[in-house]
């Protein structure tokens, strides 16, 4: 199984290092990112949570909610939260785990890496990203395997390009970096441009006189 793009995310019940939740009523109308991990006490994920302890004030910033699932349970994952603590250098821990020691959650959302397993045999998560939008679909979402770990800053470049899409009404293009020139999208009708972008826009000629190429400085 897993989750399409559009897909409501679904309001699914766990356990966390800080409580019991309900999903959609921790997301309350917020952008929210649910990132997996494989398992506690393991070396890429620990200077992934870390990483994250640092970013949260970015993501803040965005409006953006955080939580991790690791395939362990909540005790396991209240000492691994020292660990973290202590080698990212951070006071306090600021965003729940979900437990997921029966791999339900794993299962349900497609994010089994079938190359990694525990002691047991049991298969472990893959390093999952789903970011969600204030309407609770899934906006975007992709896959790592256990063995790499993920670039944060690009997780924060990609929550600016979807929150642009999502009000401004632009799309960004390759290896865009925030202030860079935009591109129209789309569905926007040459007749809305003066209104929808008092900045302006610049159409860039091709061969096939098609005008899709629309850059615009970013809004
Ligand atoms: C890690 O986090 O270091 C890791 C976890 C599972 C498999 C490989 C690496």
């Amino acid at each position: 199984m897993g989750i399409n793009l559009g897909d409501e995310f679904p309001n699914f019940k766990a356990s966390t290092s800080s409580g019991d939740i309900k999903f959609h009523d921790w997301l309350g109308g917020s952008w929210a990112i649910l990132f997996s991990h494989p398992a506690d006490y393991t070396p890429v994920c620990t200077t992934e949570l870390g990483r994250v302890g640092h970013l949260v004030p970015e993501f803040q910033k965005r409006g953006v909610k955080l939580i991790a699932l690791s395939c362990d349970g909540v005790e396991s994952h209240k000492g691994w939260i020292e660990d973290i603590k202590a080698v990212s250098d951070l006071k306090e821990f600021p965003y729940p785990i979900i437990a997921d020691e029966k791999r339900e959650l794993a299962v349900q959302f497609g994010m089994v890496d079938p190359d990694e397993k525990d002691a047991a045999g049991l298969p472990l998560t893959c390093r999952a990203v789903f970011i969600i939008g204030p309407d609770k679909k899934l906006k975007l979402s992709f896959l790592y395997p256990a063995t790499t770990g993920r670039n944060f800053d690009e997780i924060l470049r990609v929550v600016d390009s979807l929150q642009l899409t999502a009000t401004k009404k632009v799309a960004t293009p390759a290896d865009w970096k925030q202030g860079e020139k935009c591109m129209v999208v789309p569905t926007v009708k040459a007749e809305d441009i003066p209104k929808l972008f008092p900045k302006g826009v610049e159409i860039k000629p091709v061969p096939s006189g098609k005008e899709y190429l629309r850059l615009t400085p970013q809004p």
